[in-house]
């Protein structure tokens, strides 16, 4: 087998990867090592920025989008006694869409599976050879159990955090950073209508908690939780109950309703540099993890390969070499815009229990919510900067 460009991986990442390298004329291959059940039922974040809409819409994959995101134009920030609108229109001009993770995936996959390049699921024992030359290759087990080499010209590493491009890259040298929080979130879907017309991000001695939401009958609600909690010691009922202490405000109330899927994820900031080894490219959750509080993690995965798929295209069309060399270091400048946001949003919000850090919050959100000045610094960097901010 051989293709330009061989992507390993069917997360956001790759699936977008292959589109856009697609309308570009360049040939690809796409390797997942799951079904495709299993990754379309995965259930993500829900937050996408105007630059993510924008270049889903253009890769014609943003039809459902349009029909059934629903765009929000602002965010509550909440503390005891105190529940914020920002307006993100009128801070930055931007706003932001809710439309869930699994469904990007989805459109992405049967836009694919629509006439577009291979993408083979099932797939196993992937590994990378030759990234230092011109001429790498993928070698991986068919679904049918059968060995098969990939030639290709450039290699896309988007298999994720625990994927196997990563530690290729790492292997030429390199380095990460890593910072693991004291806390996980809880999260809930469930089959009750929004009580709110925008997310709700709140503080609250006993924990931050955010109301969010997938439609206009189905929530998405998290808790802060300490990361050795268990789900099986969650009782729908105790999580309701806390979710209504931390959400509590005079004459409103949240709704409730069945509870279709639960779950504890940790929360950890993971940088990994370079996001290159010769002809292996690393984009998306495989080079960097944020913790969802500023829901970048999508739009991260979609800003890389929206650089790298111009990079690839001016590679292997016109056989320069600028885009590619710069690609590492273009797409770590926006990283690290997004790790720090994403780390203040969770410093901000979450409760250590240490009485010093909770009034330092308190001011924190005191002044988000009093000067226009840090809450367009907020707004910003949530709506999503510019591709080379
Ligand atoms: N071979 C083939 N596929 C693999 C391998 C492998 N060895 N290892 C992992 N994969 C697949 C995973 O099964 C997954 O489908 O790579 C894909 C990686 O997808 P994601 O984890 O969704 O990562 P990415 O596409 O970078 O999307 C980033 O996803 O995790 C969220 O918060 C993150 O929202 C962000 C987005
Ligand atoms: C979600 O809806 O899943 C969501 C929204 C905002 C976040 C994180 C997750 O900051």
């Amino acid at each position: 087998m051989r293709t330009q460009v061989g992507i390993i991986g069917a997360g956001p990442a790759g699936l977008l990867l292959s589109r856009l390298l697609t309308l570009q004329g360049i040939d690809t291959v796409v390797l997942e090592n799951r079904s495709r059940e299993y990754v379309e039922a995965r259930i993500r974040a829900g937050i996408l920025e105007q630059h993510t809409v924008d270049t889903l819409v253009a890769a014609g994959v943003g039809d459902r989008l349009r029909r059934e995101g629903l765009e929000h134009s602002g965010i509550h920030l909440q503390y005891p006694g105190t529940r914020h609108t920002l307006d993100f229109p009128a801070l930055c001009g931007r706003s932001v869409w809710v439309y869930g993770q699994t469904e990007v995936t989805k459109d992405l996959i049967s836009a694919q599976l629509d006439g577009g390049p291979p993408l083979l699921f099932e797939v196993s024992d992937v590994t990378t050879e030759d990234v230092d030359t011109e001429s790498p290759r993928i070698r991986f087990t068919d679904g049918d159990g059968v060995a098969q080499v990939l030639e290709c010209d450039a290699i896309a590493g988007t298999d994720g955090f625990h994927g196997v491009s990563r530690p290729v890259v790492q292997a030429a040298g390199g380095r990460v950073w890593e910072r693991t929080y004291p806390y996980a979130w809880l999260g809930i879907l469930a089959d009750a209508a929004p009580a709110t017309d925008e997310l709700i991000y709140a503080w609250h001695p006993e924990g931050f908690a955010l109301y969010s939401m997938r439609s206009p009958k189905v929530s998405r609600l998290y808790l802060q939780v300490d990361p050795s909690e268990k789900i099986e010691d969650w009782s729908d009922d105790r999580i309701w109950d806390k979710l209504a202490t931390r959400f509590a405000l005079d004459g409103w109330e949240i709704n409730t309703g069945p509870v279709t899927d639960k779950s504890i994820v940790p929360m950890r900031s993971f940088v990994s540099a370079p996001m290159r080894r010769g002809r292996l490219f690393l984009a998306g959750d495989a080079a960097h993890i944020v913790p969802p509080t500023g829901a970048k993690g999508l739009n991260l995965a979609v800003a890389d390969v929206t650089l790298l798929a111009t990079a690839l295209v001016r590679l292997l069309s016109e056989r320069w070499t600028d885009l590619v060399d710069s690609y590492s270091d273009r797409a770590l400048a926006r990283v690290w815009r997004c790790t720090h946001f994403s780390w203040w949003m969770t410093s901000m919000l979450h409760t250590s229990g240490d009485d010093f850090d909770a009034e330092l919050q308190l001011s924190q959100l005191r002044r988000v919510c009093s000067s226009e000045a840090a809450a367009r610094e907020l707004a910003e960097n949530y709506t999503g900067l510019p591709l080379d901010a």
